[in-house]
């Protein structure tokens, strides 16, 4: 498949207005993806757990306008306007706008709201922008079909790699956010069907001890992004050690499988966070150079080793950019670990605040 398949056909129905809702939710990246080139190519692949309880929900309500010179769109908050959001999806506006031809013919009110608190230091990008993408994918969906046969060809399959290459337009990790429950994204010779045009649902076996993993995320730091990650993909541009971190990220993914499908849980714990200090070590060499994590970021990891090392459980972490924990761990495990975190890590989180999460299966419309 090329970008070329995402340009539409003419449109065959003719609408004034409407309003469609979508909630999609986060992901977090086991492999990461860190490094991109023009058009939101990635310089390597990446595989994550789609989040369940970490979602945008939004509403976009258009209304077709006189003239299609200009886009036009205002933004809400929970409630809010928020101007500040303007130029990004300007931008992405700009970028998608020969896949979906209708985005100058209307007027459109974004509405949006994220589960999880917005000042967290949790991306909303990956949520919102999957959400903005499904809205607007809802939107070609109803201008496209006529009947119910033609529905039909306006496939599910087809929706949602389209949604999922636009929602890559908005942000990279979007784009791993449509379906889950393991997506990879971006061209890798050991995964069948990867492509660095829109994420895909992991094609092999994956063992029980991998289904309802957990993800429970420790709210170290709550400020805004010290880096935004444009900047930070960026700072992979002449990096010193950039070709062996984009290797490095090729072989994991090859590596992961016979983990996934063996249920290795040992294996898995020292992929994921050698990914996530991996990572890190990125942004302390890249120049200019950034530490992320904080004193108590450290102080959690050492806690988590101490802990597998003396109870044998399988607990590990990954980290974004950025300060918080994912404390990951099999569901089986669920009930010592949760006590553990509750009693031993909770402390070092900004005001005591976590979120419980698990693996989750993507995005759902929200029909009226
Ligand atoms: C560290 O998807 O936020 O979370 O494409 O510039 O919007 P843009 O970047 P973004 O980068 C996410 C980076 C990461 C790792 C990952 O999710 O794979």
């Amino acid at each position: 498949m090329t970008e070329h398949d995402f340009s539409p056909k003419p449109y065959t129905n003719s609408i004034e207005k409407g309003k469609v809702t979508w909630e999609s939710p986060s992901n977090i990246a086991l492999v990461k993806y860190w490094g991109k080139k023009k058009d939101q190519i990635p310089e390597n692949p990446s595989i994550s757990f789609t989040l369940n309880e970490c979602k945008t929900i939004t509403t976009l309500t258009f209304t077709k306008k006189e003239s299609n010179k200009d886009f036009s769109f205002e933004v809400y908050l929970d409630g809010n306007k928020k101007d500040d959001f303007k130029p990004k999806i300007q931008t992405f506006f700009e970028r998608i706008e020969s896949y979906l031809p209708f985005l100058r013919d209307y007027h459109f009110k974004i509405e949006t709201k994220n589960t999880f608190p917005h000042s967290s230091g949790i991306a909303s990008s990956a949520s919102g922008m999957s959400a903005l993408a499904l809205c607007l994918m809802s939107i070609e969906k109803e201008l496209s079909v006529r009947s119910s046969a033609v529905e039909t060809s306006f496939n599910e399959n087809l929706f949602n790699q389209k949604a999922s290459f636009l929602a890559r337009l908005g942000s990279g990790s979007a784009c791993r956010s449509i379906e889950g429950d393991l997506i990879v994204w971006g061209k890798t010779d050991s995964i069948e069907g990867s492509t660095d045009l829109f994420g895909v649902k992991y094609p092999y076996k994956v063992h029980q001890n991998f289904k309802n993993y957990q993800d429970t995320i420790l709210l170290v730091d709550k400020g805004e992004k010290q880096v935004s990650s444009t900047v930070g993909h960026n700072l992979m541009h002449n990096h010193p050690y950039a070709q062996n971190r984009f290797q490095q990220a090729h072989n994991n993914l090859e590596k992961l499988k016979p983990i996934l499908e063996s249920g290795d849980l040992n294996a898995f714990v020292k992929l994921v966070e050698s990914e996530a200090l991996t990572l890190h070590a990125m942004m302390m060499t890249s120049m200019p150079y950034f530490i992320l994590m904080k004193p108590n970021t450290l102080e959690i990891i050492n806690k988590i080793w101490r802990f597998r090392q003396d109870s044998g459980l399988h607990i590990s972490f990954t980290l974004d950019a950025g300060a918080n924990v994912h404390v990951l761990y099999p569901e089986n495990e669920a009930t010592q670990i949760l006590e553990f975190i509750k009693s031993e890590l909770v402390a070092y989180c900004q005001n005591g605040h976590y979120i419980c999460d698990q693996i989750g299966f993507g995005a759902n419309q929200i029909k009226e």
